[in-house]
């Protein structure tokens, strides 16, 4: 078969999807597919047009790689791809949005308020910090509403953190996420379709040695701890992973997909995002789950492909 693998792209994660790629591409040759690595640029429709693969093994973060842009193409195109559709993707994408469809379906998560570019320049500065403060006591995590590897997120622990920790938010994007900081433990589930209905992998259990899971926490090997499967009290972990399943339901996600939680100190689960597609680096948590589970990378990638021919 030919897959074709799409790495790169111009989102903020383009490092990381091209690390990600590699990866997906080297397991997958490495079982025999002739596979072929695009950066998806203007030539990929005339590529797509007359080579025709027989799958897209999508490998891309963030903007048109998560939020379902390129996947409306490839389904405009009739040619199938791993991964969610492009439906489900913009919704899972959007934090806010997941956020209220999934709190809908019973689940925690973080109280949160959403600040756009032009309501804080509506409202002035003063005003919108004074609103953030009054509806969150405590520590708040300020994040872009849209984006992935924890790019403009800030955890704020100081009411003068707050300002500059908007600002970083509105370097990605016009919407920020202001979120009350749930202290306990985070996790992480992958979410795999290997043809016979969605299942949860191992728990990871993510412990940074700065204490957050940056950027650089998550892409430099030995800068974050992980322990799979969590430590967590058998119901609990069991109730993560239950979580993490319906989650992926709720949100319409396809094949493969990650949900992060932190579980607070009463055993509860708190939704922090769903990952259209997760991380498949040499750090990253959902090869470490495969791995956990005692599946083997190349042909997991190699059965998505064969599913979403299918
Ligand atoms: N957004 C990164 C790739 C992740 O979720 O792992
Ligand atoms: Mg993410």
């Amino acid at each position: 078969r030919t897959v074709l693998v799409l790495a790169g792209g111009i989102s903020h994660e383009r490092d990381v999807s091209l690390r990600s790629g590699r990866r997906v591409a080297e397991a997958l040759a490495a079982r025999g597919h002739r596979v072929v690595v695009r950066d998806p640029d203007a030539t990929l429709l005339p590529y797509l047009e007359e080579s025709r693969p027989d799958v897209v093994w999508p490998a891309l973060h963030g903007a048109s790689g998560e939020d379902g842009a390129l996947r409306a193409l490839l389904a405009a195109q009739g040619v199938p791809y791993v991964g969610s559709t492009a439906d489900a993707s913009r919704l899972a994408w959007h934090k806010p949005v997941a956020k209220v469809l999934v709190s809908r379906a019973g689940f925690s998560t973080p109280l949160s308020l959403t600040l756009t570019r032009d309501s804080v320049r509506e409202l002035g500065g003063a005003q919108v910090l004074s609103r953030v403060h009054s509806s969150f006591p405590g520590p708040v995590v300020v994040k872009p509403a849209t984006g992935g590897s924890a790019q403009g997120v800030t955890s704020v622990h100081a009411e003068d953190e707050l300002p500059r920790a908007i600002v970083d938010a509105f370097t990605y994007v016009e919407t920020a996420l202001v979120e009350t900081k749930v202290a306990g433990t985070e996790v992480s589930v992958g979410i795999l379709d290997l043809g016979e209905g969605p299942q949860p992998l191992p728990i990871v259990e993510i412990v940074p040695r700065s204490g957050v899971y940056s950027f650089e926490a998550r892409y430099n090997a030995g800068e974050t701890s992980f322990f799979t499967p969590a430590r967590l009290d058998d119901s609990v972990a069991a109730a993560v992973s239950d979580a993490a399943l319906r989650i992926h339901d709720v949100l319409g996600l396809r094949h493969i997909s990650r949900v992060d939680f932190i579980v607070d100190e009463a055993g509860v689960p708190w939704f922090l995002e769903a990952n259209v597609l997760p991380g498949l680096t040499e750090t990253s948590i959902v090869p470490q789950a495969l791995v956990a589970a005692g599946l083997e990378l190349g042909e997991v990638y190699e059965t998505l492909a064969e599913v979403a021919i299918r």
